[in-house]
């Protein structure tokens, strides 16, 4: 066996060729790659650890280095990183490499649980962005440019922009627009991409944010390609990041033994997408334009399209700063029916076998890939056709008007009196939500998924956010940071 294997041949080709060779492990990891080794025996063959002949991700010269530059060619950006904890280490990294102890930070309001984990990390003073909503939906609209180089030129001394695109929901902002903004103030653009890994990598998808111009810009792998839970990459590019700081912060935040079945997987998704990504989307666009065909026939429920968004925008000559709606984020809206979010999820769920991504107050979002099978596309779209069909007979009641309070964003926006850090670290204690209004929260209360935040620590409980966050628990929605007896967790 070669002293270094070459990426060339694949990670997996290199780990299945050891696993076949008459090498014995002396080494870790303790499952010794033995057949003997309880149920999960069948799956330890190619699990190994930083053996000669392998690579060390801290410090890669060899094998993983070649597969990290296999993805850093794919995507284009002049660096790219392999992570093992998902885009939240990449998050964690970007974020904290940035933005040193208590300094500022401009954020999107409904950036992931991540960039906020950061800042309790940082004890950063955050200063947000929200997002206007597509009222038509109900959901975030895409970033503006022009709000972001508004809020810049309030708050000069952001070290950073973080922002996430697409949104759960698949909205994709103009990055390139953003990024001329956040640059022309000499700053840091980090864009949470990581619902977007699939972009730009074919024709006619949306362009990602490496291409728009971003320094820093993290994938999740694992949620839009074939690769497995976990997988993720942190690109960079430009001079205004310290490189030197960011691997410093990778080191600390990624284990020291990190898997190479993972990073296998992150080299075949990588190899895949070089290979077959092409057709493979080519099919997916095929797919989804079939299904969206079917599904027009539905009288109530309504998947979000960007080509009505832009009907919609032009006849109500409404200001909207979604660049892209992706096509692998299928969000099935119900505004005008009796039926929530929630009861299509179980509906689908129960009797249909069909596994949602999320639901919300009033729309389920099912994720799409290249992966997913003519079938997978019909059962949905079927499904669909009756359930509408059902609830014109059964429950088919305009409610439309009447939309809920969480749709609302005239909402009062929480008001902070510390910074998340300093919320962290004060004396808590658990209050009943219904005598929380006017307490500051100790802890987050996030809508799960996608995991963004109501309330973050630091901020003074009021009554929209209440109501808000009332209104989700009776719909059924998951509501992290309230216990199930109903209390929160606030500064005492
Ligand atoms: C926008 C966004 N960013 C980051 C993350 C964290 O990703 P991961 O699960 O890969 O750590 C998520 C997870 O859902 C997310 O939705």
């Amino acid at each position: 066996m070669d002293r270094q294997h070459s990426g060339n041949k694949g990670v997996y080709a290199a780990l299945s060729e050891y696993r076949d060779s008459d090498y014995y492990p002396y080494h870790m990891p303790g499952h010794k790659r033995s057949g003997q080794a309880g149920e999960m025996a069948g799956y330890y063959g190619i699990d190994i650890t930083e053996i000669d002949g392998f690579d060390n991700l801290h410090h890669a010269e060899g094998i993983l280095l070649e597969a990290q530059q296999r993805a850093n060619r794919l995507y284009g950006a002049e660096e790219t990183f392999y992570l093992v904890g998902g885009s939240t280490c990449g998050v964690l990294a970007s974020v904290m490499s940035v933005a040193g102890k208590g300094e500022e930070l401009l954020i999107a309001r409904n950036c992931h649980k991540s960039v906020y984990h950061a800042a309790i990390m940082q004890e950063l003073q955050l200063h947000y962005y929200y997002p206007s909503l597509l009222w038509e939906y109900g959901i975030y609209d895409g970033v503006s440019a022009d709000g972001i180089d508004r809020m810049l030129e309030q708050k000069p001394n952001c070290k950073a922009v973080v922002i996430t695109s697409p949104t759960y929901e698949g909205i994709v902002s103009d990055i390139r627009a953003i990024a001329e903004a956040v640059h022309r103030k000499d700053k840091i653009l980090i864009v949470d991409e990581a619902h977007g890994a699939h972009l730009g990598l074919c024709k006619g998808m949306p362009s990602n944010a490496i291409a728009g111009g971003a320094d820093l810009v993290v994938h999740s792998l694992h949620k839009t390609l074939p690769a497995m839970t976990q997988t993720a990459l942190l690109h960079v590019q430009g001079e205004r990041v310290n490189r030197k700081r960011l691997r410093r912060y990778l080191t600390m935040l990624q284990t020291s033994s990190p898997s190479y079945v993972m990073m296998a997987s992150m080299d075949s998704c990588i190899r895949y997408m070089e290979e077959h990504g092409a057709e493979a989307f080519a099919r997916m666009q095929r797919q989804y334009d079939i299904f969206c065909k079917k599904t027009k026939a539905c009288r109530y429920l309504k998947i979000g399209k960007m080509t009505e968004m832009s009907q919609n925008k032009n006849q109500n000559r409404q200001q909207t700063y979604l660049a892209e709606w992706d096509i692998g984020k299928l969000v099935i809206f119900m505004r005008t029916t009796s039926l929530n979010g929630q009861q299509l999820y179980d509906i689908l769920r129960e009797e249909y076998h069909l596994q949602m991504e999320m639901a919300a107050g009033n729309y389920v979002v099912a994720i799409m890939t290249v992966m997913d099978t003519e079938e997978g596309w019909q059962r949905l779209a079927d499904a669909l056709l009756q359930i509408d069909d059902r609830i014109e007979k059964e429950t088919a009641r305009q409610i439309a008007g009447e939309g809920s309070k969480s749709d609302q964003y005239s909402m009062e926006k929480p008001r902070a009196v510390m910074t998340p850090a300093q919320a962290f670290y004060s004396g808590m204690e658990d209050v009943r939500l219904e005598e929380s209004v006017g307490r500051t929260a100790a802890d987050f209360i996030n809508l799960y998924p996608p995991g963004i935040p109501l309330l973050v620590p630091g901020e003074v409980m009021n009554e929209d956010i209440l109501e808000q966050v009332e209104e989700s628990i009776r719909n059924g929605l998951q509501v992290q940071g309230v216990t199930p007896e109903g209390r929160i967790t606030v500064v005492c």
